[in-house]
């Protein structure tokens, strides 16, 4: 194959429009140190703010974290209480920052569980920078997939009882519609820190042609150079969605 047959492929793909991090590790960084979970906690919320740097750096269009899913309530309570707090104080401290940064909040997941503190701010986090245009950065808290296509099944079935939709309307691409992150582009690379190589129940629905890559690095240890390795392997790939590589080729060229 010659050059000039696969810079088009490369070049088209060079950059992921949406990421999706499972942002795991934490803990067993902490380990390391013989240092309590919980200071892993804290330095992943340091490498939180390098990526997302990194991505308004870089003009990617979505960034979306895996921050706490709906399983992650069967953890110590001790743990929880601390991963709550913690996710309330990292907001406070960074929503200026991301502000300035022109970056948009929002938050996907079943938010009723959470304290009306944090619900509060949620919501305004979400209005302070809904009409900034640059990065979309989504937090995925008590989210799960499962949880996901779920409620957009119930909004479904709730608009066929209402008359608003008829069974023989619902398709993919309909059904997509009432999925959490329907209004955004789709979901290019999923990246899993922590040398797991598992979706944990994560974009479920979402994740259908999505490229996967895993890494070991432990998150809090993650860095720009880390992605930027993550979106090098994504641009070497050739996404066929169904079609064979020859066929994608002539639509490049065409
Ligand atoms: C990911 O790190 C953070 C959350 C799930 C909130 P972990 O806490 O799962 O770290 P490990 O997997 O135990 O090392
Ligand atoms: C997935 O990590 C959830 C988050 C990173 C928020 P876990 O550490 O909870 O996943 P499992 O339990 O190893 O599958
Ligand atoms: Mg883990």
């Amino acid at each position: 194959m010659s050059d000039d047959v696969q810079t088009p492929r490369v070049a088209s793909n060079w950059r992921p429009r949406h990421i999706a991090i499972v942002m795991d590790g934490n803990g067993r960084w902490a380990q390391q140190r013989s240092l309590p979970r919980t200071a892993g906690h804290r330095e992943g919320a340091k490498a939180v703010r390098r990526v997302v740097e990194a991505c308004v750096e870089r003009d990617i269009a979505v960034l979306t974290l895996f921050a706490f899913s709906s399983e992650n309530w069967c953890r110590p309570r001790r743990e929880v209480e601390i991963l709550m707090n913690l996710f309330l104080t990292t907001l406070r401290g960074e929503i200026r920052r991301l502000d300035v940064a022109n970056v948009r909040l929002r938050f996907i997941g079943d938010h009723r569980a959470f304290s009306p503190t944090l619900q509060d701010y949620i919501r305004k986090a979400e209005q302070r920078t809904m009409r900034n245009t640059g990065l979309t950065l989504v937090i995925a808290a008590n989210y799960g997939g499962r949880w996901d296509i779920v409620q957009a099944a119930k909004q479904a079935a709730a608009d066929v009882a209402a008359g608003r939709l008829s069974p023989s309307d619902l398709t993919s691409e309909t059904f997509h519609r009432y999925t959490c992150l329907a209004d955004l582009p789709e979901l290019d690379l999923f990246i899993r820190t922590g040398g797991e190589q598992r979706i944990s129940n994560f974009l479920l629905w979402q994740l259908a042609y999505t490229e996967l890559y895993f890494s070991e690095r432990l998150w809090p240890d993650y860095s720009a150079g880390d992605l930027d390795a993550a979106c090098a392997a994504f641009a070497s790939r050739q996404r066929r969605f169904g079609q064979t590589g020859e066929q994608v080729m002539q639509d490049q060229h065409a």
